[in-house]
């Protein structure tokens, strides 16, 4: 085994979804006997404890320290280093630095002071997935934004009536639950908030505590206040992205719901001046510590989104359904004349569950 091999485990710990603040990037941890001999202990954060202190507490390893390499998926925070310090290891690998403004090198630096070998970018291609979305975030200023439609073949995500359940099996509606976890925020437009009447939570045994913050975009607050993202908000953050031109009445009845209010302008494009400015929104969403959004829909919303470049990765998850072209497509008109223009896709992997497949592409 060499320091690939325990920096990609380390990465795997890092996966794991437990609860962080907003803005910490995924940890994991794994103490290794300088010899190689065994893994003494593993660790990942969340649930409020770094991952070193996970790995460390409940196993009798302190008298382990000198005798040992700590694997890091990518650089421990500043403030984590003073147990890493007391740990005392012959040596620390990380995958690679903090992809945070307010943390990259800081906690390499203060290791460095301690008198601590420090090897950084071993296996950088396994932590680079795990921190892709900080990444993202410290390069444009927005969050790593996913979309995830669900469609029959002929592409309609509703039928003409709005009617929307279910398009797809149990096991593809599993799988979209397991992204949810792993992302910081699930976000909807308006009209799949008032028709859909959706819980927006990851509702996988073990994962509930994952659930991540829900965010409609609702310009004029028309959720109905006893809609479950409303109702249910004192248990489930929620946020509403909301227009200069909201009722006030309905603004203070959201917030005793126990729902946060993010106001932004309308967007400047012409022809999209009733709807609100998506960048801003995302701009303001990044600077709040949210680095993975999953979109759900509607068809307005996506295509806004995918109209403005604002998209880096597709989920399209296909039922074996036909609809018909009165359905409703899965995303709203783009505007497109020329083929120049159209937004193309590059293939990542497919996934088969039962009758669905569900296809992801990266946005080029
Ligand atoms: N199968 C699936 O995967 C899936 C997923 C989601 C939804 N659906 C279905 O899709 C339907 C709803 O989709 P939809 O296209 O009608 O609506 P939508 O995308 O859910 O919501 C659109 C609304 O969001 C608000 N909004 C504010 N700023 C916006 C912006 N910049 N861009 C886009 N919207 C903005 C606007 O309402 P305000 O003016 O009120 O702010 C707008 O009318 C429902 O039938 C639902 O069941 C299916």
């Amino acid at each position: 085994m060499d320091d690939h091999h325990y920096i990609e485990l380390a990465v795997r710990l890092a996966r794991r979804c437990a609860p962080r603040p907003l803005g910490d990037e995924p940890q994991g941890c794994v103490i290794v006997k300088e010899d190689g001999s065994r893994i003494v202990a593993r660790g990942w954060n969340g649930d409020g404890k770094s991952a070193m202190t996970r790995a460390v507490s409940g196993n009798d390893v302190a008298h382990e320290g000198a005798s040992s390499v700590l694997y890091f998926a990518r650089e421990p925070y500043a403030d984590e280093v003073d147990e890493i310090v007391a740990f005392s290891p012959a040596r620390i690998v990380m995958g690679q630095e903090s992809a945070t403004e307010r943390w990259g090198g800081k906690g390499i630096e203060e290791l460095q002071k301690a008198g601590i070998e420090v090897d950084v970018g071993r296996g950088r291609d396994h932590s680079r997935k795990v921190l892709a979305a900080h990444d993202h975030v410290r390069r444009t200023g927005r969050p790593f934004v996913t979309l995830k439609l669900a469609s029959s073949v002929d592409g309609r995500i509703a039928t003409k009536s709005g009617e929307s359940k279910w398009i797809t099996g149990n096991q593809a509606r599993r799988f979209v639950h397991l992204l949810r976890a792993e992302a910081d925020a699930i976000m909807v437009g308006s009209n799949t908030a008032v028709a859909d009447n959706p819980d927006l939570t990851c509702r996988l045994e073990g994962l509930e505590a994952c659930s991540p913050l829900r965010i409609v975009v609702d310009s004029r607050i028309r959720t109905p206040l006893t809609h479950n993202v409303i109702a249910t908000a004192k248990a489930a953050p929620t946020l509403f992205i909301v227009g200069p031109e909201r009722d006030k009445d309905r603004e203070r009845a959201l917030e005793a719901s126990g729902v946060s209010v993010l106001e932004v302008g309308y967007a400047k494009e012409p022809g999209f001046e009733n709807l609100l400015d998506m960048e801003a929104a995302l701009t303001a969403l990044a600077g709040s510590g949210i680095a993975d959004l999953f979109v759900e829909g509607g068809a307005a919303l996506a295509a806004t989104l995918m109209r403005r470049g604002l998209i880096d990765r597709v989920f399209w998850v296909q039922g074996p359904k036909i609809i018909g072209g009165d359905g409703k497509a899965a995303l709203a008109p783009m505007g497109f004349e020329k083929m120049k223009d159209i937004v193309s896709l590059a293939h990542r992997r497919t996934y088969r569950f039962d009758d669905d497949i569900a296809v992801e592409y990266d946005v080029r």
